[in-house]
């Protein structure tokens, strides 16, 4: 999870562990964001919070603790930001983008064309710095002139951290994170600017990105009527709980034939039995399972 400044430590996963004012800080985290900070992480939460501390004007991680609980959050939003630092690229996963495009859109397709204005909304929940979105944006732009003819669509990408959704707006990407774009894609949609490419604006004016904590129930109940939804590599932060919730909300924000999509590694074994796993074969999605329904007497 991210990276920060390196600060060597000598302690063991207990000595962590029986160390109260970190531990209330992985508890504050916890239930702001929920994300789990285990025993045997403890000493990397500690090196984030060092990293924060001078910027904070604190001394000790007693009075960071301090700082965080009564900056009426705002501290807690900087220490999120450099918890929060994702990986991610453009194309991260090919096989799930010609699912996407082969079967998932016609099916959305056929069970949205009858309706008044012919629309699909996808989300890219937890989007980093926007890869996934604007890769997702350039499929959706390919085929407004084959499957998605007369459709219009929508990609909302949020994310929690402030800095990564900043990066995304500008759209100015390195090598790193471009070196699976096929250059069809380079040619079409970016400005290459010497040491970098920028995404241009025709593609930046397809992705509206925004602050949104996944945990924020009050936040989540907004983002209905979604056809599709990206959560890729990003439950990897939740404990069993805060993937539970998150799920539900997913669930309750998806249409009757929407998708959800999950990174590579990740699955909701274990998590929800509301979904149905769909075998695309090239990747895997999920769709709702039929609500079974609650019989009476
Ligand atoms: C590894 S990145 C995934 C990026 C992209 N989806 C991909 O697969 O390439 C995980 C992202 O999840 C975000 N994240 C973690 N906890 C979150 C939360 N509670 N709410 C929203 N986003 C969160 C992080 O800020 C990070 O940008």
């Amino acid at each position: 999870m991210g990276t920060s400044t390196q600060v060597p430590h000598s302690g063991s996963t207990a000595s962590f562990a029986s160390n109260p004012t970190l531990v209330r800080i992985r508890d504050l985290i916890y239930s702001e964001a929920g994300i789990f900070y285990s025993d045997n992480k403890l000493h990397t939460l500690e090196e984030r919070c060092i990293s924060r501390m001078k910027e904070a004007g604190a001394t000790s991680l007693r009075t960071y603790y301090e700082v965080l609980a009564t900056s009426r959050n705002s501290e807690l939003v900087n220490l999120l930001n450099r918890i929060t630092v994702g990986e991610t690229c453009f194309f991260r996963n090919q096989p799930q983008l010609d699912a996407l495009r082969k079967i998932v859109l016609p099916k959305i397709v056929e069970a949205q064309a009858k309706s008044a204005v012919p629309q699909i909304r996808l989300w890219s929940a937890g989007c980093s710095t926007g890869e996934e979105p604007y890769t997702l944006a350039m499929i959706f732009l390919e085929e407004s002139q084959g499957v998605l003819k007369g459709f219009r669509f929508e990609i909302e990408a949020t994310d929690l951290n402030e800095i990564s959704l900043e990066h995304a707006r500008q759209g100015i990407y390195g090598e790193y994170s471009t070196r699976n774009l096929p250059p069809y894609f380079r040619q079409k949609y970016f400005l290459n600017t010497g040491e970098s490419l920028q995404v241009n604006s025709m593609l930046q004016s397809k992705v509206k990105f925004s602050r949104l904590n996944l945990q924020d129930a009050s936040r989540m109940v907004f983002m209905k009527g979604m056809d599709i939804i990206f959560c890729c590599n990003v439950l990897i932060y939740f404990d069993t709980s805060s993937k539970r919730m998150v799920i539900q909300h997913f669930y309750n924000n998806l249409t009757a034939h929407g998708f959800l999509f999950l990174g590579h590694s990740e699955s909701l074994y274990g998590i929800s039995e509301d979904f149905r796993l769909v075998h695309m074969p090239s990747a895997t999605g999920y769709v709702k399972s039929p609500r079974t329904p609650v019989m009476r007497g």
